[in-house]
């Protein structure tokens, strides 16, 4: 007795209880129930569990100084609503302070009148068995009373602090069109990317996008400079900065999401991106300052990213490693006296009505160089991205549609 108070007294470092249990996935459910004062009311909770059949017993562990639980804790009945996995908009919400929570949202009532989601997975109405505190936690036990599933998808998961969905192992990989098709593409681009090389001296590579990636599809060496560093189908994510030459030509939505995916909430950091973004449209080209030493570190963590499962703590190192390259992005006018330390310059291949189809990219540039050079390459990389957007318009349209196709107008003159 003795030796089990004294371990039980041993202190748990909070951040590591709370880190290992977080290894531990679980499902999100938003507990709904009508308050005494007659308005709905809900509350995300992960720690959901059945507990028994004989009787149909649930379980869910409020923390004891929870507002909402306060609430649902003075009526007896309760719904546990099983959220799917297109419903993390939705479970954010709950989960934030907020007054207004259920504005918009869709729901009908269970037979004992609590709340059951539009969309919802599964409903599970139960009244109060009991309440049993349990450290800084209830575990609230419910009785079941009526249960169904109205929408059989993937819930929402949760785990190392992330969310995501399940996905069965397949026995045949997915088809990727969209992987295949830019592969294509480069290849019909080899001649020409092997001349810009050749006559720049620079190394060349090519990159297209494929899902919410680009993709490393092409590659010529230059007598000068390095190689390329990514090995080919290397991908990287279309999260801002990176892909800016791309993004800037694929619509609002995609910049929109490339924005969130690099995490940048505050608006006045994401409107600088927007700027960006229109900059680069502007000019038709973009510069990277990235030191060649980042740039190799920066594809060993891509490398250590795609080894092995890709977890949200996996994700989360990655994501924070490319949102500190944001400056090493930003637009500087260059002046033909001036002198730059670019490691690499890209410029958009446009097909029809402006849609990006490929980039081309010179990189390791050897430097510091001149801004009369820089504008040099950058003019290299448009006539050679002007060649490549005819050639693959030879391919894809008749030959009446292809005015107006190219590279984007230079901002400078
Ligand atoms: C995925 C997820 C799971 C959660 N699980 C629980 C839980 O099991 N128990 C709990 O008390 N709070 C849990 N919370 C936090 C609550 O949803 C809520 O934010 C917290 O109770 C504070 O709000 P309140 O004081 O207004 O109730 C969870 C939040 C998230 C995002």
């Amino acid at each position: 007795m003795t030796e089990v108070q004294e371990r039980t007294a041993t202190p748990v470092d909070a951040r590591l209880f709370r880190d290992v249990l977080g290894h531990y996935p679980t499902g999100v459910v938003l507990v709904t129930a009508i308050s005494r004062s007659g308005e709905p009311i809900g509350m995300i909770v992960g720690s959901f569990t059945s507990v028994s059949l004989e009787p149909p017993l649930v379980a869910y562990l409020p923390t004891t100084t929870s507002k909402s639980y306060a609430v649902l804790r003075e009526v007896d009945t309760f719904c546990i609503n099983v959220l799917s996995a297109d419903q993390e908009l939705l479970c954010r919400r709950f989960a934030s302070p907020g007054d207004d929570k259920w504005a918009g949202v869709g729901w009908t009532p269970s037979p004992g009148g609590a709340p059951v989601l539009e969309d919802a997975v599964a409903w599970i109405e139960c009244t109060t068995e009991s309440e049993i505190e349990a450290g800084d936690h209830y575990i609230v036990l419910g009785r079941v009373r009526e249960l169904g599933v109205q929408n059989p998808m993937a819930p929402l998961l949760f785990f190392q602090g992330g969310y995501g969905r399940f996905t069965m192992s397949s026995v045949v990989a997915a088809s990727t069109p969209d992987l295949i098709h830019a592969i294509q593409s480069a290849e019909k681009a080899r001649d020409e990317i092997e001349a810009l090389a050749a006559r720049t001296g620079v190394a060349v590579d090519v990159v297209a996008a494929a899902g919410q990636d680009l993709v490393f599809v092409g590659a010529a060496t230059g007598a000068d400079t390095p190689p390329s560093v990514p090995t080919l189908g290397t991908r990287i994510p279309l999260m801002a900065p990176l892909g800016e030459q791309y993004v800037a030509w694929a619509g609002e939505a995609a910049a929109e999401a490339w924005i969130r995916r690099a995490g940048v909430s505050d608006p006045e950091a994401a409107e600088r991106l927007r700027d960006r973004l229109r900059l680069a449209r502007e000019r038709g080209w973009s510069l990277s300052r990235l030191h060649p030493d980042d740039e190799l570190d920066f594809y060993q963590t891509l490398r250590d990213y795609s080894d092995g499962e890709i977890v949200p703590a996996k994700e989360r190192a990655l994501r924070d490693r490319i949102v500190a390259y944001i400056e090493n992005y930003d637009p500087v006018p260059i002046d033909p006296e001036g002198e730059y330390a670019a490691h690499s310059i890209v410029v958009p291949v446009l097909g029809r009505t402006n849609r990006p189809l490929l980039n081309i990219r010179l990189v390791n540039l050897p430097g510091p160089a001149s801004g009369e050079q820089v504008l040099t390459w950058v003019q290299e990389l448009r006539r050679c991205a002007a060649a490549v957007a005819s050639r693959l318009a030879d391919d894809h349209s008749p030959r009446s549609q292809r005015l107006g196709h190219g590279v984007a107008s230079p901002g400078w003159g």
